[in-house]
């Protein structure tokens, strides 16, 4: 049987905005992460404490967060590479933080510019760090499906890193198909890999479409009991550093299958495909959503 309920992070202002060539305007990002909330997304992603030299749209992070009009019963998280990462981003309260590590070295030297060992080094007083400031931290596991530069990606090495994020205090482990290269049953033999060192609950998937594989992936992760999912409204965005990668599944889509499944997320699909509409409207582009461009043609 599948879960009864799935949570859903909107990482749409972080991962889905971190490639976009022009400029978003502050304004603009805090108003998509109103309406995120307002459509009852209860954990959103809202930017990232990188280099500005590497991801110049993340640059201002400390205004959006400045910006974002609070609920109580939302969880906002940003990444932080590492502990300047972290020492910006406190001041600015998030509720959760991202490391982010990759079960690829390649992916892992392009990405942040070190090895996977040494990411491990760089994260773990930043996991010290966090939880000193009593603020959960989840770990991304970039690459667990496919490498844009290694290629095939074996589930050994998903669980190994998954070990070592395990070792140094990752609360919760998101596992990345960042080239959406994923196919249902290798998903399931990742998550199962990983499910080694982190228990279902402390466990989610985060796909990109890249392949149109990512809604079929949820579907075989939901068979395993996972039931927490990433996603990004209107399909937004893509990786830098995976060239030619695309956005997150988009959040209308696995809405609308979850609703078809009885499954309960807490979210609005109107008011989600109004916030998709808005941003996508910033971005002078339709939806990438096929959900999202159906509900817009009625
Ligand atoms: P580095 O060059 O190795 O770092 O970058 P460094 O410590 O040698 O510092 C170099 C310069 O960067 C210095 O400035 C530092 O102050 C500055 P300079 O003296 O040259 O003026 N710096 C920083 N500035 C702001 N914030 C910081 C920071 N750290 C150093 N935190 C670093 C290492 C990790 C910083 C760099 O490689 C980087 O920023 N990479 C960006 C990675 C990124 O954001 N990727 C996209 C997000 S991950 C993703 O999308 C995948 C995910 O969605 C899951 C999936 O789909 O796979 C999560
Ligand atoms: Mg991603």
């Amino acid at each position: 049987t599948l879960p009864t309920r799935v949570s859903l992070v909107d990482v749409g202002p972080r991962d889905g905005l971190q490639n976009e060539k022009e400029p978003v305007s502050t304004a603009h990002k805090a108003q998509l992460v109103a309406m995120l909330q307002a459509a009852g997304l209860k954990e959103i992603e809202v930017t990232s404490f990188v280099s500005p030299k590497w991801v110049p749209q993340m640059a201002d992070n400390v205004a959006v967060m400045a910006a974002i009009e609070r609920r109580a019963d939302v969880r906002y998280s940003v990444l932080t590479p590492n502990l300047k990462g972290l020492e910006a981003a406190l001041p600015t309260r998030p509720d959760e933080i991202v490391v982010f590590a990759a079960a690829s070295e390649a992916f892992s030297q392009k990405n942040i510019n070190c090895s996977i060992a040494e990411s491990i080094e760089r994260f773990a007083p930043v996991v010290q760090a966090a939880h000193a400031a009593g603020i959960k931290v989840r770990g991304a596991l970039s690459c667990a499906l496919g490498c844009p530069y290694e290629g095939e990606i074996s589930p050994d090495k998903v669980e190994r890193v998954a070990g070592l994020m395990r070792a140094i205090g990752v609360d919760h482990l998101g596992v990345a198909d960042t080239i959406g290269v994923g196919t249902p049953r290798k998903v399931q033999a990742a998550l199962e890999r990983a499910l080694k060192h982190f228990p279902l609950q402390e466990l989610s998937g985060h796909f990109h479409d890249t392949y149109g594989q990512a809604l079929a992936n949820i579907y075989a992760s939901l068979e395993l009991g996972v039931h927490t999912f990433d996603a990004s409204v209107a399909g937004l965005g893509g990786c830098p550093y995976a060239k030619g990668a695309t956005g997150n599944v988009a959040t209308e889509d696995v809405v609308f299958m979850l609703n078809g499944l009885g499954i309960e997320t807490g979210v609005d699909l109107d008011k989600l495909v109004d916030a998709g509409a808005f941003i996508s409207g910033v971005l002078g582009r339709p939806p990438v959503s096929r959900v999202a461009r159906a509900v817009l043609a009625k």
